[in-house]
This record gives C-alpha cells, sequence and structure tokens, in this order.
C-alpha cells in the first residue's frame, strides 16, 4: 500500500506526459507546415502576443505564405498572401465567420447566444438591419445627427481659453458623446431636469466613458478566452453600460438611430429575450461603433499636426469645402451643415484618415472549417484543412509590405491620392495590381458595416476641430508615438501613451491659415 502511494504521483505524472505527447498533433500529408510550439495547450500563444506582426513575419521568412500555429489550444492556418484573400472568401460553404464570431460576442457581452435556432432574429435579419440603417440613402440622416452632435459637444469648448489635454482624451471626450448621443439619442435635459432624479448629460457621459474604457481595457484578455467574470472591474463596467442602454431608458429618448430603433423592436418581438439581455445586446453596437473609431480619430488628427504639409492641404479643403456651403466667418449660430456628398469629395482628407487607418490598423480576420476541405491558394497551390481548424489573415502583414507601400513605417498624407488629387486605387505586388490593398474594416462576410459612416464621422471631426479650434501638439521634434500592440487582432491600435495637446476653441469658422507651428 505504502508503495502504491509513494508511486502514484509518478504514475499519473508519466500518463500525463504520455498524453500529452500522443496528442501532439503531426502534420499529415497535403497539410500546410505545422508549428506546435514547445508548451502544451498554449502552443505559440506567448511569442504571438508578443508582436503579431513580427511573428508572422518570421514564420513567413521560414515556412512561405501558409502555415499552420498551434495557439491556446486551437489551430491557426494563416494565410498571408493578399493574392489568396479572395480564394478564402470563396470558401463560404467550408468556412464559417459566424458561429465564432457570435459565440465570441455571447460570451464577452453577455447577449443571447444567436447561434441558437431558438431565437427568430436570425443572422440574415440582423444584417439586413445593419445594410438598411448604415449604408445607403438614410446615411444622410444619421450623418446629420452626427454633424449636429459634434457640433454642441465641441462649443461646450467655447469661452474656456487656452487649455492643455491629452490628444487622446480631448478627441475621445468628443468623438464618444457624440457617436452616443448619434445612435441611441438623448433624452431632453430640461425635460429630464423637470421630473427630478436626471444626471447632468455631461456626467453620465463622463461615467459612460469610464466604463465603456474599462469594459474595453480587458478585451486582449477576455479574446484570449479569459472569463469575463474573471474581470471583476470589466464586468462590473459592462453591466452599468447595459444598465444605461435598457429599453426602458432609450423608449424615453428623442432621435435614436434607425439602427437601435429597429433592432429595439426585433427584439421586443422574441419572448425569450429579457430586457437585460437586450441591453447587453446594445452594448455590443457601442463597443463596435465606438472601439476603432475612438483610435481612429485620433490618429488622423494627431499625424495632421504634426505633419505640416497634411495640415495646410487638410485646411484648405475644409476652407474649400466650407465656402462652398456658405459658411461665413464667425457666424456660430449658423451650424456647419455638409451633404454625403460633400463629406465623399473631401479627397484630402479621405487620405489622410485611410493613411492613418493603414499605419494603426492590426484586425485579424478568423473563419472556421466545417468541413475537411482543401483550400486552392492564388499560385495553385493547395493546402489540405481540417475541420474545426481556423483560418487567418492578417492584413497588416499587406498594409506594412514594403513592396505594396513605399517606407511603410512613414506617414504620407497623399499616398492615397492620384495625380488629378482623386482616390488612388492602383496599388501593386510582384507586378500585379492588388484587388484589395487596405482592410481597416474587414472583408466578405465579416467586412464592418459601419465603414461608411466611420469615415464620415472622423471627417466631420476632422472638418469641425480644424474650423473650430486652434491647436497645438506638444514637442512636435518628438519621434513618433507607438502603437500598443498588445490588443492586436481587435482592429484600431491605439497609441502606447497619450500625448499633449494644447487648443483654445475659436469663436470664427473659417480656418486660420498656419495655426499649429
Ligand atoms: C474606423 C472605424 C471602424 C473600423 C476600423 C471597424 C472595423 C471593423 C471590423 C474589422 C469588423 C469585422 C470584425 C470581425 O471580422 O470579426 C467590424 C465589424 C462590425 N462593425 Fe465596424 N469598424 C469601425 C466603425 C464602426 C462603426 C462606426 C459602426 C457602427 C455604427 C460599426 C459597426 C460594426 C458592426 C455592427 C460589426 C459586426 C458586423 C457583423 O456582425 O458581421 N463599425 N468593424
Amino acid at each position: 500500500m505504502a508503495a502504491l502511494i509513494f508511486y502514484a504521483p509518478f504514475v499519473v505524472l508519466c500518463a500525463l506526459l504520455l498524453w500529452l505527447l500522443c496528442s501532439v498533433r503531426r502534420r499529415q500529408p497535403g497539410e500546410p507546415p505545422l508549428m506546435n510550439g514547445w508548451i502544451p495547450y498554449l502552443g505559440v500563444a506567448l511569442e504571438y502576443g508578443r508582436n503579431p506582426l513580427e511573428f508572422l513575419r518570421s514564420m513567413q521568412r521560414k515556412y512561405g505564405d501558409i502555415f499552420t500555429c498551434k495557439i491556446a489550444g486551437s489551430y491557426f492556418t494563416f494565410v498571408l498572401d493578399p493574392f489568396s484573400y479572395g480564394a478564402v472568401s470563396r470558401q463560404g460553404r467550408n468556412l464559417d465567420f459566424q458561429k465564432f464570431a457570435i459565440g465570441f460576442s455571447h460570451k464577452v457581452f453577455g447577449h443571447a447566444d444567436f447561434n441558437d435556432p431558438v431565437y427568430s432574429y436570425n443572422i440574415k435579419d440582423i444584417h439586413s438591419i445593419f445594410r438598411q440603417t448604415l449604408q445607403g440613402p438614410v446615411l444622410q440622416q444619421l450623418i446629420s445627427t452626427m454633424m449636429e452632435n459634434l457640433q454642441a459637444v465641441m462649443r461646450r469648448d467655447e469661452g474656456h481659453g487656452w487649455t492643455t489635454e491629452g490628444l487622446q482624451v480631448f478627441v475621445e471626450r468628443i468623438m464618444f458623446e457624440a457617436g452616443y448621443l448619434t445612435l441611441f439619442g438623448k433624452e431632453e435635459e430640461a425635460e429630464a431636469m423637470a421630473t427630478g432624479g436626471a444626471t447632468p448629460r455631461w456626467l453620465f457621459m463622463r461615467q459612460a466613458m469610464e466604463d465603456f474604457h474599462a469594459f474595453d481595457k480587458a478585451f486582449p484578455e477576455m479574446a484570449a478566452g479569459l472569463p469575463i467574470h474573471l474581470c471583476g472591474r470589466a464586468f462590473r463596467a459592462r453591466e452599468a453600460l447595459a444598465e444605461k442602454l435598457h429599453h426602458r431608458h432609450l423608449k424615453r429618448n428623442k432621435c435614436l438611430s434607425a439602427l437601435i430603433e429597429r433592432r429595439m423592436h426585433a427584439f421586443d418581438q422574441m419572448e425569450q429575450l429579457d430586457e437585460k439581455e437586450k441591453a447587453r445586446t446594445h452594448v455590443s453596437m457601442l463597443w463596435a461603433s465606438q472601439a476603432n473609431t475612438l483610435p481612429a480619430t485620433f490618429w488622423s488628427l494627431y499625424y495632421i499636426l504634426r505633419c505640416p504639409v497634411a495640415l495646410d492641404a487638410a485646411q484648405a479643403e475644409v476652407r474649400r469645402v466650407l465656402g462652398e456651403s456658405g459658411h461665413t466667418p464667425g457666424n456660430l449660430e449658423k451650424p456647419v451643415v455638409l451633404s454625403k456628398d460633400q463629406l465623399a469629395g473631401m479627397s484630402v482628407l479621405g487620405s489622410i484618415i485611410e493613411e492613418a487607418l493603414r499605419l494603426s490598423s492590426a484586425s485579424i480576420m478568423i473563419r472556421v472549417a466545417s468541413e475537411n476541405f482543401t483550400l486552392t491558394l492564388d499560385t495553385g497551390k493547395t493546402a489540405a484543412i481540417r475541420k474545426g481548424d481556423h483560418i487567418a489573415m492578417f492584413p497588416q502583414m499587406m498594409h506594412m509590405d514594403p513592396e505594396i507601400y513605399e517606407d511603410p513605417t512613414e506617414f504620407q498624407c497623399s499616398r492615397f491620392l492620384d495625380e488629378n488629387g482623386q482616390k488612388k486605387t492602383d496599388f501593386y505586388k510582384n507586378g500585379r495590381k492588388l484587388r484589395q490593398f487596405l482592410l481597416p474594416f474587414g472583408s466578405g462576410v465579416s467586412e464592418c458595416p459601419g465603414r461608411f459612416f466611420a469615415i464620415n464621422e472622423i471627417k466631420q471631426f476632422l472638418t469641425l476641430a480644424l474650423c473650430h479650434y486652434d491647436m497645438e501638439l506638444h514637442d512636435l521634434a518628438a519621434a513618433p508615438l507607438e502603437t500598443d500592440c498588445t490588443r492586436a487582432g481587435l482592429g484600431i491600435l491605439p497609441p502606447k501613451h497619450d500625448v499633449s495637446l494644447r487648443y483654445r476653441f475659436r469663436n470664427c469658422v473659417t480656418v486660420k491659415e498656419k495655426t499649429v507651428r
């Protein structure tokens, strides 16, 4: 008996080692090169997590454009050749996006799992609401509301004189509130005060933004599989946001966007959903609409303020467009109104935004193999893919490819303009024109439905910021800010740290000739 007790831990250890050895996957004929890593279960998760771009570059040098890595218990086959992205998109029958995305969203946001057939509201309905409320003619209404909200928030800075604040704080304070009110509407402040117990809007927004940041901060851990219940602050923040987005509050609001109105109506039809679940689904929309837009707006303004050529060109474009729409100097009583077409014609701001997105975007496009199948790449090479494995595309590799973009780490404000000052669409690799050369919004089934609104709201913010503020960045000679790559895979990377901005609200709608020195 004593011997049995003595040897038992040794036997268990041997059995565990044997199990680990036997469960190591071996590459089968026809499959891409395989990297199991040396840590059981985690595989290469640590190397990948430290710096995905550098890790994938080193793997590409060793194995070429397609290889499989074990990451946190799952197998990811990376397809790095941008010409083969189309080949992945065409595998819609064998590759599933929704199950993975909805499953992840269900875990993080705590809403119902819409993969479950019990819900009458299915993925097709969700997507048709996105298309009908975020794209096409209805976009004009969304843009107009955003413009009004941006100006209302900015005017709170009127009369404050020169102020110093972080650029990120400045951008997020304005964009978060304006974007929130544009989607979820607002209760009339006077009305709310009259009925008693209302929080002033600025305080409500400050709390909402703090909760948004606390929740968003835990995203890398949650994406790596940590349950939200173990991220205490993030969990409480999500629930606080959900409380604000409860239908009983939203129904009191004026100017709700069509997107939220339609989703509220659809959720109210579903008996299986309780009120909390409906509210948590709105938190997912708040996150989708803000998490990438805030850093994208930050980088766009940051690069404008750092680059005199970009600043001059942007100011000239803003002056032209405001002049054409009859905005007169000093007339703050006449709000700036720009149509969808006028915004579309702002190609200089368009190029600046695209370049800022190229430099800061690190989203990953993931699909899950629903069957064993053979993927044929653009070169004709084939790769056997196992059911349950993930296919991953990481467009940052393309965005930082010196063959496609000369000096890829440099900000060049007119990189996306052709010789006529219009949007440039000719980018080449290996002498071949790329169909897709910039993918901050994803591609195919997972392409962002809010992309048109996103570009427009950033253009609106930049137009109004250049129009209404004098702005000076602190320490222009410092090296450019770095991105925080711990969030790689989640979209637009924020800066590693903030940078100081000195600004003053100007009581004049003309853009001054040189505001930043
Ligand atoms: C610069 C700003 C933005 C960027 C870079 C961006 C990027 C993306 C990306 C890459 C995805 C796909 C994620 C995946 O593959 O899992 C996505 C999805 C999504 N985005 Fe955006 N987005 C932005 C702004 C917005 C805005 C303003 C809205 C809405 C008002 C929005 C709504 C959505 C929604 C609803 C989805 C999920 C779509 C689905 O379920 O298929 N996004 N976004």
